[in-house]
């Protein structure tokens, strides 16, 4: 007797891979026609036909998945989702013609959600932020990054993280904490002083708090971009957060290329995401490491732009590609991968195969949890989907919607609708 077997799927995608499908690996999902998967003690212990499944188990609770598609929980590897307020005076604002980058340089955008953040306290922060994972959770995502970034002095950094924390404690999706005081640059310092700030102070308070967190594992991210953190400045941070015991994210390339993926790739980065306007040159440089390329073809499409990164070329040229929301107030609030999936096969002529992968196995590794999440194997954690759709593919074919049935997290039902 096991606890759950979910049954007679028109299809269970598993998206099963030993490492981040690279290239034309990433054509393959692993598909089960007439599918069953077995779920003991919240984990995943079979998948097979039902046939198979049901001559060898039997379970307390079963739920008959007849005309629809099972696959992985989606990881969503990239998010500024704990803030306060909103910046809706800044959407009307570039639709009336201002750019983002226009907005930032004259103290909006970052720094007016900085403002925002400092005057919450860690319970405003977690309280503003539960219903956007909520919304998260229902498009089918169950394990995501946060980042801070938006308290910019070392208290205000913390209290966010303390926030992550809270969250990860109390809500169904699993997060994994990023470090990102380098976001931008706060009013009354230069780029300089305040990177000195982040190496000197941040870093090792932000070490204080990891170590005694329950946390097993925080990144490092950086804003290599004009008018936030030069090459060298990048470089400096990332670095000393990496001696501290961090791991390495980047944002590079979203509107100015200044070398970032190959300062980031030098540093062994986990990943390297948005990717806009990287060089053909490094794009192969990519390919060929052992670092994910994160796009995030939402940002673009919020800014009211036509021009994409080329997550075709990534993957033409053998690399492993992943998917993320990016969720936060100013470039992307989206909460909903399969929204990304979407804008990706039409924007950046992936196939719906690709863009699962990427939003399922190659996102998990991508934050360093592709052993327990990210697909449908046995051994993993039991994060999976029920969509209604007999056919995986709709998820980005169709959009505005929600195809998401059923979300299972750790073997147990936690939205439904
Ligand atoms: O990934 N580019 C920097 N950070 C975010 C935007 C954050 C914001 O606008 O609040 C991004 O696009
Ligand atoms: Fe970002």
């Amino acid at each position: 007797m096991v606890d759950l077997i979910i049954k007679n799927a028109a299809q269970v995608v598993t998206c099963a891979a030993p490492h981040p499908k690279r290239g034309a690996d990433m054509l393959d999902v692993g598909i089960i026609p007439d599918g069953a998967v077995v779920i003991q003690d919240g984990r995943i212990i079979a998948v097979d036909t039902t046939q198979a499944i049901l001559a060898q188990y039997t379970a307390d609770n079963v739920i008959d998945a007849s005309g629809q598609t099972v696959c992985p929980g989606l990881v969503d590897p990239h998010t500024h989702v704990v803030y306060a307020g909103d910046r809706i005076d800044e959407f009307e604002m570039r639709i009336k013609g201002a750019t983002y980058m226009e907005i930032m340089a004259a103290g909006g955008g970052i720094l007016s959600t900085m403002q925002a953040v400092r005057r919450a306290s860690v319970d405003d922060l977690v309280a503003q932020t539960r219903p956007r994972l909520d919304a998260m959770l229902r498009h089918g995502t169950t394990t995501a990054e946060i980042k801070s970034g938006y308290g910019l002095d070392t208290a205000s950094e913390l209290k966010m993280l303390q926030a992550i924390e809270i969250l990860d404690r109390t809500h169904p999706i699993d997060i994994i904490p990023t470090f990102l005081g380098a976001h931008a640059i706060p009013p009354d310092y230069t780029a300089e002083a305040y990177t000195e700030l982040v190496i000197h102070e941040m870093i090792p308070a932000v070490m204080d708090w990891f170590n005694q967190s329950h946390f097993d594992r925080l990144y490092i991210d950086v804003f290599c971009e004009e008018n936030a953190f030069s090459l060298e400045q990048s470089h400096r941070i990332l670095s000393a957060g990496q001696a501290a015991g961090m791991l390495v994210k980047a944002h590079v390339d979203e509107f100015n290329a200044l070398g970032g993926v190959s300062m980031a790739l030098d540093l062994q980065a986990a990943s390297v995401d948005h990717l806009d306007v990287t060089s053909a040159e490094e794009i192969q440089r990519l390919a060929q490491s052992g670092t994910v390329g994160i796009v995030i073809p939402a940002v673009n499409f919020n800014l009211g732009s036509t021009h994409f990164a080329d997550a075709r070329g990534i993957i033409d040229a053998g690399g492993a590609l992943a998917f993320t929301t990016d969720i936060n107030p100013g470039s992307a609030p989206c909460p909903s991968m399969p929204f990304v999936m979407a804008l990706a096969c039409r924007y950046q002529k992936l196939l719906p195969a690709e863009a699962l992968n990427a939003s399922t196995i190659n996102a998990a590794y991508s934050i360093g949890m592709g052993a327990s999440v990210g697909s449908i194997e046995p051994g993993k954690q039991a994060d999976l989907l029920i969509l209604n759709t007999p056919d995986y593919r709709h998820l980005a074919y169709e959009f505005g919607g929600n195809l998401v049935r059923t979300v299972i997290k750790c073997g147990v039902v936690v939205a439904k609708q």
